[in-house]
């Protein structure tokens, strides 16, 4: 249960998220974070905007060999380097190319 496979969260009919006991980063039962609702909006707008505006790609000094993530008091995954290229500058460069 180690590697990446974010498709373990949705259901079987392959429309809708379903929530895993196992996942508890935001604590678990009544101590739970009162506060990860906005938190899991705030981090999907944020992820949703980085991928809206850049493309995230391998560094070319720096290939990513493994993404195996280490199992200690957490799962933690590798350090890694990767480029952000801005996809909206890259976006108007080839619409000025064509006017
Ligand atoms: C990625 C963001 C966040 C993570 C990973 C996180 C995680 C956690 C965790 C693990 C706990 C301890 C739960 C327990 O004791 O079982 C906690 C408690 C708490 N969190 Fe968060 N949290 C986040 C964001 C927030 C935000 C945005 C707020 C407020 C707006 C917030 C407010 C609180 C409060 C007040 C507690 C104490 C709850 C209590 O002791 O009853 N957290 N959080």
């Amino acid at each position: 249960m180690t590697s990446f496979t974010p498709e373990r969260f949705i259901d079987a009919s392959g429309e809708k998220i379903q929530k895993s006991e196992l996942v508890m980063s935001f604590g678990a039962g009544r101590r739970k974070c009162p506060g990860y609702q906005i938190a899991q909006d705030i981090l999907f707008l944020l992820t949703a905007r980085l991928v809206q505006r850049f493309h995230v790609k391998q560094h070319p000094n720096h290939p990513i060999t493994s993404l195996e993530p280490t199992l200690g008091f957490f799962l933690t995954v590798p350090n890694f380097k990767v480029l952000f290229e801005d996809r909206l500058n890259a976006l108007f460069q080839k619409f000025y190319r064509i006017f």
